[in-house]
């Protein structure tokens, strides 16, 4: 019937996995892996492991998180206290563009992510952190 040649064999192994290289590993529109790298703009200030804050509270958990309550963190400004921001992939993005002119007052003196890409994978790194592991 079907000639599972040599042949037949790689065409089946090509588009299996084409179908894995389209498949997404988390819903989320950044790759995790290449967030890790843009982290290290991240890294002066803060850390992904629970409640090691540093400059910055600690990221791990901050999807979901409303803006400024880690109760281990005692450096929040008020305009992130009092800023009613619920941490989700389209509030950080847009903190994260330019935090300083996006949130006044902030403490945060960062620059901001330019790049579309860059905050996509950022977020997605640090969505990876938190009780529930890498969230759906
Ligand atoms: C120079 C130090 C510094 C750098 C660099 C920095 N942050 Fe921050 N970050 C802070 C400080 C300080 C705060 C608290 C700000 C406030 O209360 O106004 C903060 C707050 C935050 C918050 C809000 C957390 C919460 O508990 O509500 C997020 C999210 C965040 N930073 C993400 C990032 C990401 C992602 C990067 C890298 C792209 C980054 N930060 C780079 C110092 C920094």
């Amino acid at each position: 019937m079907f000639n599972f040649g040599a042949s037949g064999t790689r065409v089946y192994l090509f588009w299996f996995g084409l179908l894995l290289f389209l498949l997404p590993p988390f819903s989320f529109a950044g790759d995790a892996a290449s967030g890790e790298k843009v982290f290290v703009k991240c890294k002066v200030c803060h850390e992904v492991a629970p409640d090691v804050s540093k400059i910055g509270p600690s990221l791990y958990g901050v999807m979901g998180r409303t803006a400024g309550t880690l109760e281990s963190f005692a450096g929040y400004s008020e305009a992130m206290k009092s800023s009613g921001l619920v941490w989700d992939e389209a509030t950080l993005k847009e903190f994260l563009k330019s935090p300083l002119t996006n949130l006044k007052g902030t403490k945060m003196a960062f620059i901001g992510l330019k790049n579309e890409q860059e905050l996509d994978d950022v977020i997605a790194y640090m969505a990876q952190f938190s009780d529930e592991g890498a969230s759906e």
